[in-house]
């Protein structure tokens, strides 16, 4: 079988010999540096090695931060819902936010530049409700992995003259795994070719049961083409929002997400992110990710600047030196030194990963051509 030499693998992960056999050791194996072992236990060595268990003191940076955070916030209040629209290709999910967009913006709001910020919020009857519509399953999912729940709601939209799409059935895996409820959108009824029925028949075989069929999942029948539909849907929503009784604390040192980043010419980074707790104002020091800095100026949706962003509010703040991916947390901290301490413990370890990631593609190119 293939092998490779302990110290020729050590080489490659950047670490000594010595640290190779010394695990080898801890296996069971003894092993000298310049003997060779098969493709498994290396496999096995490179996992465990690039296995870096956080430091205790290292995750202590982040739970004070944490904790101190937490102390501050106060005068817990009813939030607005944040809610995700998922579902198959040209079912009409930008069409839907668009619809939503156009019938509840007030026009002189509209009517500036309307800035992309992968989010946004609209005042309904009964309350705000604010879209994230950073498109599409991927940032669901990298939010998730990040551990960055973001999403109250899914809005779960399927074609009626489509059906249930591969797009769909993995829309509902996502919402599921994250305990996300779902409404049920049924668009395009409009059309001539809609069959509503057949849809429903064809959710209830992921266990996607509506109100209509005796189930609890609530349903809308709608048009993002007419507009028809669109108020009860978003009642639906206002509803389902009542239920789960959100609430965020509206006072202290705000804690949020990262909705999306980029760096735009004459404005440095721009990071459009939704307020989770507390009230970002301009002139904090946010940190966000493995980059920190003070909030030169924000944003909403519309492009006008606002001073202060409260809980369930998206916002673009400029300030910060780079830009920090989807999905990291930021949050508002007193101390810079702090600040300093825990983005450079972050930037180490997103460093020692990528190693990580490097020696194993490595490893697995080296096999490869032996
Ligand atoms: P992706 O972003 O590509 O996944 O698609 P999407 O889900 O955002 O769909 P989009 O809103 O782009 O709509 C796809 C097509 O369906 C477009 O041609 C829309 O005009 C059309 N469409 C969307 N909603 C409706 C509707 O309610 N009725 C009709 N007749 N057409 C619709
Ligand atoms: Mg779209």
């Amino acid at each position: 079988p293939e092998q490779i030499v302990v110290s020729d693998l050590a080489q490659r992960m950047a670490v000594k010999a010595r640290e190779v056999t010394k695990l080898l050791m801890k296996m069971g194996e003894i092993v000298a540096a310049d003997e060779a072992i098969d493709q498994a236990t290396a496999s096995l060595i490179v996992e465990e090695m690039g296995h870096n268990p956080v430091p205790v003191s290292d995750t202590k940076v982040e739970d004070d931060l944490q904790e101190a955070v937490e102390e501050r916030s106060s005068n817990v209040q009813t939030r607005p819902p944040v809610v995700t629209i998922m579902g198959h290709v040209d079912h009409g999910k930008t069409s839907l936010l668009d619809k939503i967009r156009e019938t509840k913006v007030a026009p002189g709001e509209a009517g500036g530049i309307t800035q992309h910020i992968g989010a946004y919020h609209v005042k309904t009857e009964r309350g705000v409700i604010t879209f994230l519509d950073t498109p599409g399953h991927a940032a669901f999912t990298a939010m998730r992995s990040r551990g960055a729940q973001a999403t109250d709601i899914v809005i779960l939209v399927v074609a009626a003259d489509d059906g249930m799409m591969p797009q769909t059935e993995e829309a509902i895996d996502h919402a599921r795994a994250s305990g996300t409820p779902i409404i049920v959108a049924i668009n395009k009824m409009d059309k001539s070719t809609a069959d509503p029925d057949r849809v429903l028949n064809e959710l209830t075989t992921k266990e996607v049961v509506t109100e209509e069929w005796g189930g609890d999942v609530p349903l809308a029948k709608i048009s993002a083409k007419t507009g028809e539909g669109i108020d009860e849907l978003l009642e639906l929503v206002n509803l389902q929002a009542e239920l789960m009784e959100l609430e965020a604390p509206t006072e202290g040192a705000a804690q949020g997400v990262v909705i999306e980043s980029r760096l735009e010419k004459g404005r440095g980074a721009v990071a459009s992110v939704l307020v989770k707790k507390g009230t970002l104002n301009q002139g904090d020091l946010v940190l966000a990710g493995e980059f920190y800095g003070k909030v030169r100026a924000m944003t909403d949706e519309t492009g006008q600047r606002v001073k202060s962003a409260g809980p369930s509010i998206p916002v673009e703040i400029l300030g910060l030196p780079d830009t920090p991916a989807a999905g990291s947390e930021f949050l508002v901290v007193s101390d810079e030194k702090k600040a300093r301490e825990v983005a450079e413990f972050r930037a180490n370890r997103e460093r020692e990963q990528l190693l990580e990631r490097q020696n194993k593609m490595r490893l697995e190119s080296m096999f490869e051509q032996m």
